[in-house]
């Protein structure tokens, strides 16, 4: 393909939001592995403050979070003018216009993972690579998701969602112990483990609560499934792709921000050690999941698999992880797709 046919894409990194960092090696590792014969990226930064800027440096200084210091960024924002569908660049000596044939949020967590990015693009016209506006806001929703997925006749666990103004001491006790312990808080609409306590006893509930209300005005208490956590990476829009499934193996407590990105003391196993046959069926209550909640593009869809063999929702990353040992890229990879064919494959869904 020609140099000046490529599309334009916007790549878009950072972040208003506590998991700016990983979004930062994610962005990377896509950058870096994109066909630019048939793309051309176009990087658009958002630093933690909210700042968006045309970033025109070096890829090399987003994972060491330093592209924003430098004299590379322009400022910019989405321009709401359909017409345009692109972005302005706010230069010194007055405004100017670049068009986008399409966008690709490698956002995580509140600001970017939500649903408030992909309503800006959307609002602009620019084709979005990913879930929609609504899927996404539905699916950071952890109450909002559960209760469509058991719409749809999968297991999700037995919860409870309280607002900061209707915390009462009184009810939390009861709600622990008709959820009995240990038990889950999380805030509702959070990411990378921030927030969430896995609650010992009925003394630790209220502590927990507040923990969690510093992350989100809503909280949800949720039944603690025995067994372990089972992911999907799911691929596509009319016709879904998945990935091999994978198991998280802990070997204490449960699956915290150190756990995920060091893998202190546990071990993700590619492909999960169970059944052909019980593979396929996580795989297929992915694939309802997925599309219970409006899914597009792509997202990983996390399980629980109990020691009967029981299948639980927990939820779904719009935007999971994306470094090339990420559990989505490799998922894939172990399904013989490799991270430039996935990159391929996911840009070509916007053709
Ligand atoms: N209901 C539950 N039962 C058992 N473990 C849970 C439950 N909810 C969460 N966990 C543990 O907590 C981790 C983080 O919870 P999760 O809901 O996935 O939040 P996040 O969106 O931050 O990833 C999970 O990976 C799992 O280890
Ligand atoms: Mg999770």
């Amino acid at each position: 393909m020609e140099e000046n046919n490529r599309k334009k894409i916007a790549v878009l990194f950072g972040g208003c939001s506590s998991e700016y960092e990983v979004s930062l090696q994610s962005a990377y590792a896509v950058i870096t592995h994109m066909d630019t014969r048939k793309y051309e990226p176009v990087l658009i930064g958002i630093a933690k403050d909210g700042r968006w800027y045309l970033y025109q440096g070096e890829p090399d200084s987003i994972p060491a979070d330093t592209w924003c210091r430098e004299d590379k960024c322009i400022p910019a924002a989405v321009s709401p003018d359909k017409n345009l569908h692109g972005i302005l660049l706010l230069k010194e000596q007055g405004i100017e216009e670049i068009s986008l044939d399409a966008a690709l949020p490698i956002l995580h967590g509140k600001n970017g993972e939500d649903g408030t990015v992909q309503g800006a693009l959307e609002l602009a016209g620019i084709p979005l690579i990913g879930c929609n506006t609504m899927s996404s806001a539905i699916c950071m929703d952890k109450e909002t998701a559960h209760r469509l997925a058991k719409e749809r006749g999968v297991k999700a666990p037995k919860s409870h969602t309280v607002s900061k103004g209707e915390l009462n001491e009184m009810q939390l006790r009861i709600w622990g112990r008709e959820l009995g312990y240990p038990l889950f808080v999380k805030p509702l609409r959070a990411g990378s483990s921030f927030g969430i306590t896995r609650v010992e006893k009925a003394e630790d509930l209220q502590k927990a609560v507040e923990h969690a209300l510093e992350y989100d005005s809503y909280v949800i208490l949720e039944e603690m499934i025995e067994g372990f956590e089972v992911g999907c990476a799911v691929l596509g829009t009319e016709e879904l792709v998945t990935g091999a499934v994978d198991e998280i193996e802990l070997s204490e407590g449960f699956f915290d921000f150190t756990e995920k990105y060091t893998l202190k003391s546990s071990k993700i196993h590619v492909p999960a050690r169970i059944s052909p046959g019980k593979a396929e069926e996580i795989k297929e209550t992915a694939k309802v999941i997925y599309r219970g909640l409006g899914c597009s593009c792509f997202a990983r869809v996390d399980m629980f698999l109990t020691s009967e063999g029981e299948i639980y929702f927990n939820e779904v990353n719009t935007i999971p992880g994306f470094t090339s040992h990420s559990r989505y890229p490799s998922m894939m990879k172990a399904a013989e797709i490799s991270f430039e064919d996935l990159l391929s494959r996911l840009l070509e869904l916007q053709e």
